[in-house]
Order: C-alpha cells, then sequence, then structure tokens
C-alpha cells in the first residue's frame, strides 16, 4: 500500500511505504524534513499531523508527551501512516546531488590526539560518489542491528575519505572498540548522510557552540565559509572540562589569526591548576550571554550534550531575543 503525504505550508508531496517512517519516506524522495537522531530521542523532528493517523509503535518516548500526541504532535523519525496525510513542516530543504546510501569503508588510520579523543579516518571504495551537506553525519551499523552517528568533520569527501572524531564513552560499544580493538583496513558499513544542521543561506552573523566532539561538525562548517570565501562573522566558542577536551586548540588559533571574520573563544568548565588557564570558565552558552546583549541578527549552530543544547536554546531565545527558526542544533543522544 502507497500513502500520499501532503507537506503543509510548501505544497510538496511524497508517497511512503507502508511501515516506513515519514522522515524515511521523506528523505527517500529527496526530501530532507528537519532531524537529527532518526531514534526517537532528540524531539528535533516533531512536527504536527494536521490530517490522517500516526502510529508510534508501542515504544514510550520521551520527547513526546501524551498531551503532545493528543495535539496531534508526533515524531516523524518514529511515526509511521494508517491513512494518507497532510503534516506541517515548517523547513523543507530538496536534497540536490544528495543520495542515501549504504556502503562500506575501510579504515584509513586512527589517531588517538588524547585519552578519550580519536580521529577516525576512514576511505570509501573507489569510484564512489558520496555527497553531503557540511555539517551532516553518517551512521555505521553494528552487528546486533544498532547504529553509532558520527558526523563528518570536513565540509566533503576530499580523495574520498571521511574524518570523525570520536569520543570515548564508558561502556559505549563502538567507542570502546574504537580505542581498544579498531585497526586500520577494517571495513564499516555505513549509511548517510542525514541531519539537517547545515548552514542556511544569509549573510548575517552566527555564533557557532560546541562541546567536546561536538567541534568535528563545526570544523567542517568553517571549511566550508572558508572555501566559499564567506565574509560572514563567526563567533566560535568551544567548551570542554579541561584544556585537553579542546583538542584543536593551537590549530583555532592560528585559523583566529588568519581569518578576519573569526573569532573564537574557548571555554573551560574545570580548568585544573596544572594547565594554568587564562581564558574563559564556565559553559559556553554563559559565556555567550556574557558576551552579547541582543542576537536578534544572529543565526546560532550548537553541537554537543543535550544538556548544553537546552540550556542555550532556552537562554538565548528568551533573554537575548534569537528568533527560535534560527537555533540549529545537533544533539549527542
Ligand atoms: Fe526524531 Fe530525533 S527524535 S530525529
Amino acid at each position: 500500500m502507497t500513502i500520499r503525504v501532503d507537506i503543509q505550508p510548501s505544497g510538496q508531496a511524497f508517497n511512503l511505504e507502508a511501515g516506513q517512517s515519514i522522515l524515511d519516506g521523506a528523505l527517500a524522495e529527496g526530501l530532507m524534513l528537519k532531524h537529527s537522531c532518526r531514534e526517537g530521542t532528540c524531539g528535533s523532528c516533531k512536527g504536527r499531523v494536521v490530517e490522517g493517523r500516526v502510529e508510534h509503535g508501542e515504544t514510550s518516548l520521551e520527547v513526546l508527551s501524551e498531551a503532545e500526541r493528543a495535539a496531534g504532535l508526533a515524531l516523524f523519525c518514529r511515526a509511521t501512516a494508517a491513512s494518507d496525510l497532510v503534516i506541517e513542516a515548517p523547513e523543507v530543504t530538496e536534497l540536490r546531488g544528495i543520495s542515501i546510501q549504504q556502503l562500506a569503508a575501510r579504515v584509513a588510520g586512527i589517531d588517538k590526539i588524547s585519552d578519550d579523543v580519536a580521529i577516525v579516518r576512514l576511505m570509501l571504495p573507489p569510484g564512489t560518489t558520496f555527497n553531503y551537506y557540511p555539517g551532516q553525519f553518517v551512521q555505521v551499523l553494528l552487528k546486533d542491528g544498532s547504529r553509532r552517528s558520527y558526523s563528518m568533520a570536513t565540509r566533503a569527501a576530499e580523495d574520498n575519505h571521511l574524518e570523525w572524531h570520536v569520543r570515548r564513552v564508558p561502556g559505549g560499544v563502538f567507542s570502546t572498540h574504537v580505542f581498544e580493538a579498531l585497526k586500520p583496513k577494517a571495513m564499516l558499513r555505513l549509511e548517510g548522510p542525514f541531519g539537517s544542521f547545515f548552514l542556511r543561506e544569509g549573510s548575517g552573523p552566527l555564533i557557532f557552540l560546541a562541546t567536546g566532539t561536538g567541534f568535528a561538525p563545526i570544523k567542517a562548517l568553517l571549511e566550508q565559509l572558508r572555501e566559499q570565501g564567506s565574509r560572514r562573522p563567526v563567533y566560535l566558542y568551544w567548551g570542554g572540562r579541561r584544556r585537553e577536551d579542546l583538542y584543536r586548540h593551537d590549530e583555532l588559533l592560528a585559523l583566529e589569526a588568519e581569518l578576519p571574520w573569526l573569532r573564537y573563544t574557548p571555554v573551560l568548565s574545570r580548568p585544573t591548576g596544572d594547565c594554568d588557564w587564562q581564558g574563559a570558565t564556565g559553559h559556553v552558552q554563559q559565556q555567550v550571554l556574557k558576551d552579547f546583549a541582543d542576537l536578534r541578527d544572529f543565526e546560532v549552530y550548537a553541537c554537543g550534550s543535550p544538556a548544553m543544547i537546552d540550556s542555550a536554546r532556552r537562554a538565548l531565545i528568551e533573554r537575548l531575543g534569537l528568533a527560535e527558526s534560527r537555533f540549529h542544533a545537533d544533539a549527542f543522544v
């Protein structure tokens, strides 16, 4: 059975196979709805069903309350259709030159640059065309059927290589494997690209917020702006607990000296005495509150812990007048 989904207010439409999520159906037809985790945990794909019936299955969804369901909201990454639908999606991006694909990639190198961050370089099969928007991620498919998501840290798959920044998560199945067992030449199965964390067109100033390895997609956005010869002012705030967490700090200082439009502010939440830290302390979003009085002309891109993103979203919108539609986030979940 094929189901038709009409999108408001754009007037676009796509078909859905029975059992396919609304998000996957849209992506398969080249229409990207706002999303991040694809697993029902981040809430970024939440939208309104104007007409028709959807099902979310048995699993309880922490980011979609019963009251929201009753009010017609759905998580498009989990909801399947029980009838033709009309949905409301304020932002729909037509994917041009980008197709979601499954591919096998070979590990080209693993560089453990701190006790809990590794730079992993992957080589795609020769002749592969793998386009993505800087800021997007791919998922690695694990043997037990689960997936892990990693953002590409470069603006494009140059020389057919992808770069990931992998943080070791205590008990994390894949990140532990990266640190303890993964070797060059190993093969990984990937699917992607996914995610709506990419630069929107515009000329206004930008604030980039990152914590830890949330820097990876931000690095790709910086490369994109540099490659385009952009003059948009960029205020980059990168937060970590310790100095070691800012694993590209020296490179960013050099980049700031080279690019007149870039201002880099590193922020440590728990600087230890031995690093003699002279810079900002606290959390990245608190530092933005100290540095700016009004963000009405700004666009903000935030990647990192859900706690940082939640707090930044609330603070910058409620206290500095940032428009909600100009806050773009990719949360680690
Ligand atoms: Fe749907 Fe995260 S909850 S994309």
